[in-house]
């Protein structure tokens, strides 16, 4: 029986820290958190944000724009807010619609509201392992990782996917750890082998229960980062096909053979929410 990594557990003890820290401050840490379109599922992580900050005591403002708005519009908001002394912490919610210049926008947030980490200046201060704003999923699994005592300095940590999201400032943040990374993709030829050989597991892929039994070996921990919506069983012909949550790594199959696993959901995602607001504390401790 692996040990289950319970981010949801853990998160609440963060929100418990956070929302004591939160009441000693003078002002409120502002979240504004930039959306485009309707997106179902950038809606409900919105709502997870909101949710979490004001649990804490922060505030969180939601900008919602039409699919049509501009670029122009979208840069004079973000300065807008990156002058205001009142915000602490700007995020534009991801994917963005096919016609905006992500990475102008991400550019154009000041670094030290770059609560997401994304920005330049925060990539390359995760690159030289100097202190700034590390993106909430890269920190959310240390995090988790610290709350179970695993320690990641000298071990063979796999983390499969690169994106600029997930997968390269997790590297770089457990190579900062001194874990000795191996980052995988589409492109890596026996996946299974490369994965087994880990004594971390770290699958970040977006493809469901992709990683089976045939992937992992005994006494690795594996952190599932995957959020993949996927349609449930159809009861009958009243009740539309329910969809359900399920990550990169086949729970059932995968759970037996490991010691330690995280689950999907209730693993890494509440993490990433509870790091955002860490990030947000940081930056409004840091302001001025
Ligand atoms: N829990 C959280 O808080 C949280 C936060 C963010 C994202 N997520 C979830 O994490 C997952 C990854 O997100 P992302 O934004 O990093 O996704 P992404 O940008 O689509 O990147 C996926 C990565 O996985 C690699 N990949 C895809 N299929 C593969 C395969 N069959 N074998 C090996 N590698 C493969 C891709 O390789 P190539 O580069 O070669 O294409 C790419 O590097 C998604 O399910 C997402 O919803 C969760």
């Amino acid at each position: 029986m692996a040990r289950i990594l319970q981010g949801k557990e853990v998160r609440d003890a963060l929100a418990l820290a956070l929302r004591q820290k939160v009441s000693k401050l003078e002002e409120k840490p502002t979240l504004a958190i930039f959306q485009v379109g309707d997106r179902a599922d950038s809606t409900a992580y919105i709502k997870q944000k909101k949710t979490f900050g004001e649990n804490i005591g922060a505030r969180v403002i939601h900008r919602h724009y039409p699919e049509s708005v501009t670029q122009a519009e979208l840069l004079k908001d973000i300065g807008n807010d990156n002058e205001d002394g009142n915000i602490h912490g700007i995020i534009i919610q991801m994917p963005l619609p096919e016609h905006l210049h992500k990475e102008e926008l991400i550019e154009a947030v000041y670094p030290k509201k770059d609560v997401d980490g994304l920005t330049a200046t925060n990539t390359k201060r995760l690159y030289d392992n100097k202190p700034g704003l590390v993106p909430a999923t890269a920190r959310g699994i240390l995090m988790l990782l610290d709350h179970y005592n695993i320690s990641v300095e000298g071990k063979r940590v796999t983390i499969i996917g690169r994106s600029n999201l997930v997968g390269k400032p997790t590297a770089l943040a457990l190579l900062n750890r001194n874990a000795t990374i191996l980052i995988a993709h589409s492109k890596t030829p026996d996946l299974k082998t490369v994965c087994k050989r880990a004594d971390i597991l770290i699958a970040a892929l977006g493809k469901p229960e992709f990683i089976t039994k045939d992937f992992v070996s005994a006494g690795q921990v594996i952190i599932d980062v995957g959020i993949n919506s996927v349609a449930g069983e159809k009861f009958d012909e009243e009740i539309p096909t329910k969809r359900k949550i399920v990550g990169d790594v086949n729970f059932k199959e995968v759970e037996p053979i490991v010691a330690a696993i995280s689950p999907v959901p209730g693993g890494v995602g509440p993490m990433t929410v509870a790091s955002l607001f860490e990030n947000l504390l940081e930056a409004y401790q840091k302001k001025g």
